[in-house]
């Protein structure tokens, strides 16, 4: 997808003006420099390494560019039993990580009960690990259990602010019911992420400062932001990926509008740009790297998109202090709790 505005919107004077200049227009070099800045001021040369463990790739829900959607009858679905995830989760953090993120497709056959004894066997084994939950929707009441056993942080992308692309690619979710759980997350005190996609068919430049004005909005701990990249068994098959720069450009004015929050160069990124995409994204507003310690025999089936790549902690380790960044373990946590509000954002400042 080519940013471009035409005429009409040029002349659109409007609140999310300064983005759409930053998004559409601010050359390149210029945009990139100011990200990098923005984050250098709130982070430093730190760049916070999780570790990441998909122990599901079954999924209720039928989002129309994702791999794991129920309707993919090629994928060979797993679970990992809950043993096996918490002595995964010992192996990172006997590698020096104290962030797990445990993910997986919308799959209520881990239920609150046994969601919640792993959560305790973590922190009971792992003093200190901060625990990411990214299982996506579920009844409220769950994560309130969730964060009452210990569980730090909560992913759940937005992936799409505009009602109408929302709707068109989740049958039978609502946008509605994704903002209620995201401000629930936020009520009951975990740190909270958000994020979309870039490059989805349909997507549109306005579409994106929505997401962007979203963000802003919401003041989320954490952003995760990647760009499409097509899996051959879902509807979206024949849709092509953006442009690295078009996602770069994102990524920069994400960091800028919103300020201090942890943004991951993610797997998608690199997926898209080779190992290069890494640096990119750390060039561009990023300060976190997720490391994926799926074990060997499941992790192919995590096909959210094709090619996804994977790269370890060592790679990992060489390829930010080749940055002269410094790469941390430490568990990273939101930079806007609870002493670093972000001035920028409404609710920050309210
Ligand atoms: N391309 C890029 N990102 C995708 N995701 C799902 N499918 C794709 C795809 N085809 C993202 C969604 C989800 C996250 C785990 O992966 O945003 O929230």
């Amino acid at each position: 997808m080519q940013i471009t505005l035409n005429e009409k919107q040029r002349r659109l004077p409007s609140a999310s003006q300064a983005v759409r200049y930053r998004l559409c227009l601010q050359p390149q070099v210029a945009l990139l420099a100011h990200a990098d800045r923005i984050r250098n001021v709130y982070c430093g040369r730190q760049v916070f390494i999780r570790g990441l463990l998909e122990f599901s790739n079954y999924c209720m829900r039928n989002c129309l560019y994702c791999g794991l959607r129920r309707g993919n009858t090629k994928l060979i679905r797993y679970r990992l039993p809950p043993d096996q995830i918490v002595s995964m989760v010992r192996a990172i953090y006997n590698s020096g990580l104290r962030t797990v993120v445990l993910q997986s497709g919308d799959d209520h056959v881990y239920s609150r009960a046994c969601l919640c004894d792993i959560i305790s066997r973590i922190k009971t084994l792992c003093p200190g690990m901060a625990v990411t939950l990214s299982v996506g929707e579920r009844p409220l009441q769950d994560y309130r259990a969730f964060r009452e056993y210990g569980a730090d942080r909560y992913l759940l992308r937005h992936e799409a602010r505009n009602e109408r692309l929302y709707r068109s690619l989740h049958p039978g979710q609502s946008l509605a019911a994704r903002m209620t759980i995201l401000e629930y997350l936020k009520k009951i005190g975990f740190q909270v992420g958000v994020g979309n996609i870039v490059g989805l068919p349909g997507q549109k430049p306005k579409h994106l400062i929505e997401d962007i004005l979203f963000m802003k909005e919401f003041c989320p701990d954490m952003i995760g932001i990647g760009p499409f990249i097509p899996q051959r068994h879902t509807p979206l098959a024949d849709f092509s990926s953006p442009a690295l720069s078009t996602v770069l450009r994102y990524l920069a004015t994400v960091c800028i509008e919103t300020g201090v929050t942890l943004m991951p160069a993610t797997t998608a990124l690199a997926t898209l740009a080779g190992p290069g995409g890494y640096r990119a994204g750390l060039n561009a507003g990023c300060n976190v790297i997720m490391v994926n310690f799926t074990p060997y025999p499941v992790r192919k089936h995590y096909r959210i998109y094709d090619n996804k790549i994977a790269i370890g902690l060592a790679e990992v380790l060489r390829l930010v202090r080749a940055l002269g960044r410094i790469p941390s373990g430490a568990r990273g946590d939101s930079f806007r709790k609870p002493k670093q509000p972000n001035r920028l954002c409404a609710s920050c400042r309210a």
